[in-house]
C-alpha cells in the first residue's frame, strides 16, 4: 500500500511566536516515531522560511509547503511570490486552488492553471483542491462540478506533469463547518476523481496519483476516512493548529498503512 499524505494547512492562523511554538512542539512529539506517512506544514507565507529552516534538518519529520504562489513568473506584481522564490528556499508543496481562494481572491481554473505550471516548472509539488458547495450537492451537481474542475486544469497537463501533482476533493460544506463528509461520500467521490485521471491517463496514473480529502477531518474521524480505499490521506485546517490533535490524525494514517 502507498504511503499516507497528511497536510496541515493553517490558513491565516497565528503569530509569529505562535507559529514557532506550533512548529517545535509537532517536531517534538514527532521525534520518537519513524514516519511512514509524509507531512506536510503549510503555514502563511511570512512564516515559509521557519517551516523550510525546520524541514531542512537532517531528522526532519515533515515538509515544507505554503498556501499560494503568484500566477506570474516575477517582476511588478506588488505583494506576490514567485514560484521560484519559493524553490530558492527549498518549499517543496503548495496548495492551490483552496475554496477559500476561488471565493475571495476569484481564483479561476485558469488563474489555478496558471498557478500550477509555474509550480511544476519550479519542482514544487501543486496540491490541487477541488469541491462543490452545498447548493451544487443539494442540485445533484458534485460529480460535474468537480470534472469540471479537473478537466480544465489537470486535463491540459502532460502525463510527466501529472506525475508530479496531488488532487485535494474539499467538498465546501464541510470545510471549517464541523460537518464532514461521511466515509462514504468521501470514498465516491474520491474513487470518481481517480477515474477522471485514468480515462485521461491511464490506470497506472491512476493508482500513483495521491487524491486527499479535506473538510473537518479530525483526530476522531480521520482513521475511517483514510481507512477508505481511494483516500490517501487528508488535508487538515483547523485540526492542523492543535499538535495533539495533528498528531492524532498522523497516527490515524500510519495505522492504515501498517494494517494493511
Ligand atoms: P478544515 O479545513 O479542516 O478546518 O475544515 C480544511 C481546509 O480548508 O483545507
Amino acid at each position: 500500500m502507498k504511503s499516507k499524505i497528511v497536510i496541515g494547512n493553517w490558513k491565516m492562523n497565528k503569530d509569529f511566536e505562535e507559529a514557532e511554538d506550533l512548529i517545535s512542539s509537532i517536531e517534538e512529539k514527532l521525534e520518537n516515531y519513524n514516519l511512514a506517512t509524509e507531512v506536510v506544514l503549510c503555514p502563511p507565507m511570512v512564516y515559509a522560511e521557519l517551516v523550510t529552516d525546520h524541514a531542512s534538518q537532517d531528522d526532519s519529520q515533515f515538509y515544507a509547503g505554503v498556501q499560494n504562489v503568484s500566477e506570474y513568473e516575477n517582476g511588478a506584481y506588488t505583494g506576490e511570490v514567485s514560484a521560484e522564490m519559493l524553490a530558492s528556499m527549498d518549499v517543496s508543496f503548495c496548495i492551490i486552488g483552496h475554496s477559500e481562494r476561488r471565493k475571495y481572491f476569484g481564483e479561476t481554473n485558469a488563474i489555478v492553471l496558471k498557478k500550477m505550471l509555474r509550480l511544476l516548472a519550479n519542482d514544487i509539488v501543486p496540491v490541487m483542491c477541488c469541491g462543490e458547495s452545498l447548493d451544487e450537492r443539494k442540485a445533484g451537481k458534485h460529480f460535474d462540478v468537480v470534472r469540471q474542475q479537473i478537466e480544465e486544469t489537470l486535463y491540459t497537463l502532460t502525463p510527466e506533469q501529472m506525475e508530479n501533482v496531488m488532487i485535494a476533493y474539499e467538498p465546501i460544506w464541510a470545510i471549517g463547518t464541523g460537518e464532514t463528509a461521511t466515509p462514504a461520500q468521501a470514498q465516491e467521490m474520491l474513487a470518481y476523481i481517480r477515474s477522471l485521471i485514468e480515462k485521461k491517463f491511464g490506470t497506472q496514473m491512476a493508482v500513483d496519483t495521491y487524491i486527499l480529502y479535506g473538510g473537518s477531518c479530525n483526530a476522531k474521524n480521520a482513521l475511517e476516512l483514510f481507512s477508505q480505499p481511494d483516500v490517501d490521506g487528508g488535508l487538515i485546517g483547523g485540526a492542523s493548529l492543535k499538535p495533539d490533535d495533528f498528531i492524532k490524525i498522523i497516527e490515524a494514517a500510519e495505522t492504515v498503512v501498517k494494517d494493511n
